[in-house]
């Protein structure tokens, strides 16, 4: 089974390795007629690029080729095919994981898994297939821009990292403008697609929305969120729940917070084994990030629109009267 797919109406598949040649994505269920050019995707890959001391000395373009799926500037309806060359790789760098695994990290596992795996630079477990997440966000983001839906993120500020050493930290992401309606219930509910959409980036390790984890210490008067009429608009005080209720979203800001582990590739000696499972010590090179949450942010907003335009095309199913509208002469 491969799980390289992600969305229903509105999906992304990416592909390729941190090293390989070339990584890239394909968006299908792109509705056509909206403006794509490859300078679209200049200021959110941008973003996702390392640029801080904390960040990989690891410099590439991430120059976005649009392949497929636009015409004269304009989507067609046909899967958007989207590709980057990998221009900086080092794989030498990364002989000595060849046989010895990495704590925390996934080469274990992908051993376990598959038998064999491509080390350089993590091949598919590495944090750059997340550039193609980025770029297929973009597209999801111009059919947001539709409605109105804004997505924005801050981060925990880069704290001062010991010595060959790296830290953990958290990333908020916020939706406003959201319709009220998204989310299909039950296995479908809006906050368990964008928990997945989450978990499935690299070194995130829980998800909360709204007041998360803090509300299994109050009572439901404190949580429960009081609805008030704002200018004919319903809304709550407070946003404990986040913007989502059943798993529909309520038309209130959808607030989600990630929380991000310290990134595994350090470059202190760690204690490990090697595939034969002898005992031994680990001493990495290459090129890695100390703290992910600034790296990681434009990625999660990237989640967070392909899984609500994706919750919005879905949507347009759920009452007789849209059918109606749009088929009826
Ligand atoms: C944008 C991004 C950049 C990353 N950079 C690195 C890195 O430089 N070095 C590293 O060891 N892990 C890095 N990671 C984290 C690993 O990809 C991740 O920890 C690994 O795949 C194991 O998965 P898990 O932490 O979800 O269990 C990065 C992740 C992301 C999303």
């Amino acid at each position: 089974m491969g799980g390289s797919t992600f969305g229903k109406i509105l999906s992304v598949t990416t592909w390729g390795e941190s090293h390989g040649p070339a990584i890239g994505c394909v968006v299908e269920g792109v509705p056509a007629g909206i403006d794509l050019c490859e300078e679209d995707f200049v200021y959110y890959m941008d973003l996702r690029k390392p640029s801080r001391s904390t960040d990989t000395p690891r410099k590439e373009s991430d120059t976005v080729k649009i392949m497929s799926g636009v015409f004269e500037g304009k989507t067609t309806g046909t899967p958007v095919s989207l590709m980057i060359v990998n221009e900086n790789t080092h794989s030498q760098d990364y002989s000595n994981i060849k046989d010895v695994y990495r704590p925390g990290h996934a080469d274990y596992t992908y051993d376990a898994k598959y038998g064999f795996r491509d080390y350089r630079g993590g091949g598919r477990s590495s944090g750059r297939e997340t550039a193609m997440r980025v770029a297929a966000g973009v597209i999801a983001r111009k059919i947001l821009d539709t409605v109105g839906v804004i997505i924005s993120s801050e981060y925990s500020p880069v704290p001062e990292i010991p010595e060959l050493d790296s830290m953990g930290g958290t990333v908020k992401v916020v939706a406003g403008n959201v319709p009220a309606g998204l989310g299909e219930p039950v296995f479908s509910k809006l906050d368990a697609e964008l928990s997945k959409a989450f978990m499935s980036v690299g070194a995130v390790k829980a998800v909360e929305f709204g007041l998360g984890t803090k509300v299994s210490e109050m009572l439901g008067s404190e949580n429960n969120d009081t609805f008030i009429n704002v200018d004919g608009k319903i809304s709550t005080v407070n946003n404990n729940c986040g913007g989502i209720l059943g798993g529909i979203s309520d038309g209130d800001d959808i607030v989600i917070k990630a929380y991000i582990k310290p990134v595994p590739s350090i470059l202190k000696e760690q204690r490990t084994v090697d595939k034969d499972g002898n005992e031994t010590t680990l001493t990495i090179k290459g090129r890695h990030d100390k703290y992910l949450p600034p790296r990681i942010a434009p990625v999660l907003e990237a989640m967070t629109a392909l899984t609500l335009a994706d919750a919005l095309l879905m949507n347009m199913t759920s009452r007789i009267e849209n059918i109606i509208k749009v088929y009826k002469k």
